[in-house]
């Protein structure tokens, strides 16, 4: 079954750049730019990666990515996750990246965007690992800054595909952002958002109907509330989950309590995803290993999360056939 997995086609929805960011990488990418990481050693900071929740998380989340400055730090940080893709045969990843952690701190958003694109172009050439970018807002910022945001990534509106919400959930609604989500689909971006992690279900309820997205981050919590889990199987909108992320944040007590396979049961389009891979744990092929293990999932359900992660990407009709195909190619022969 691991090896089933391991060389399974898949692609990965839910990851956040700034989250890849492995403590080897922060320390060598902090000394080229002299600045200071407040622990002696990559153990010792690992040793910090202990949270009770999401913002004990965002608090070191943030702060790693203060080390990033130059556009080549953002290329280091996004080709070394692309290689890791491509080791864990993910054919292709829609990439979250959070602008506001960077300019912020005044990092520009042009230094930002342009080290993650080159990677993203150089990862299609020599790895043939697909990319498409998505830019988060910061829920707990302002949505002034949000349109600030907005209007910084016009020059690059070409490149970007969708948009995203994550950061502190709970007391920033997605009613806050409705605004500069109608203003983000007008300049042709397409919506999704974060929602049900921490948050209730009505904010999942308000994320589809107020910010309309086509796709919900996480989605947990609409487990909570049966006429929004008939909704957005109704809608055909799919779920990133990520269920080490759950775990490390304990969204979830234990993998083997995951709603994962409930999910499915009930007709909710799944797929499984890493989040935050360098601090919960564990790359897309390590998610897909140990909630297998958790659920006693088969090779069919696999199958089913694999196919998931293509068809609700954002590719278009024929990427999506192709991989598809390449997806069925392989479950035809390893099924059994
Ligand atoms: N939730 C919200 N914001 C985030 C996350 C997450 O899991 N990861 C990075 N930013
Ligand atoms: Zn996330």
């Amino acid at each position: 079954m691991i090896n089933f997995i391991k060389n399974l086609p898949k692609a990965e929805l839910h990851l956040h750049i700034e989250g890849t960011f492995e403590p080897e990488l922060m320390f060598s990418i902090a000394k080229r730019n002299c600045i200071d990481i407040p622990y002696q050693s990559v153990d010792q900071l690992k040793a910090a990666y202990q949270f009770n929740c999401l913002q004990d998380f965002l608090d070191i989340y943030y702060q790693g990515a203060n080390v990033l400055v130059q556009a080549q730090d953002f290329y280091d940080l996004t080709y070394a996750y692309l290689e890791k893709c491509a080791e864990q045969n993910v054919k292709h990843a829609e990439i979250m990246f959070d602008p506001q952690t960077h300019t912020q701190r005044g990092v520009a958003f042009d230094t930002v965007f342009n080290g993650i694109d080159k990677a993203c172009q150089d990862a299609q050439k020599k790895l043939n690992v697909s990319t498409l970018i998505i830019m988060s807002y910061l829920r707990h910022l302002s949505e002034e800054k949000a349109f600030e945001t907005l209007q910084q990534s016009l020059p690059y509106k070409d490149k970007i595909t969708a948009i995203g919400l994550d950061s502190s959930e709970k007391g920033n609604p997605p009613s806050k952002f409705k605004r500069v989500f109608e203003a983000s689909i007008q300049e042709g971006y397409i919506p999704l958002a974060h929602a049900g992690e921490e948050g209730h279900a009505d904010y999942i309820w308000e994320a589809l109907n107020l910010l309309k997205i086509v796709r919900i981050d996480h989605g947990n919590n609409a487990l909570q509330d049966e006429k929004l889990v008939e909704e957005i199987v109704r809608k055909d909108i799919a779920l990133t989950v990520c269920p080490l992320s759950n775990v490390a944040l304990q969204v979830v007590d234990d993998l083997k309590n995951h709603p994962l396979k409930k999910m499915m049961q009930l007709g909710l389009k799944v797929t499984v995803n890493s989040d935050d891979p360098a601090y919960f744990g564990g790359q897309v092929n390590q998610n897909y290993i140990e909630i297998q293990k958790a659920l006693n999932l088969s090779k069919k359900d696999i199958y089913e999360l694999a196919r998931n992660s293509f068809q609700y990407s954002l590719l278009d009709k024929n990427r999506k056939a192709l991989y598809l195909q390449e997806l069925d190619n392989y479950y035809n022969l390893h099924k059994d």
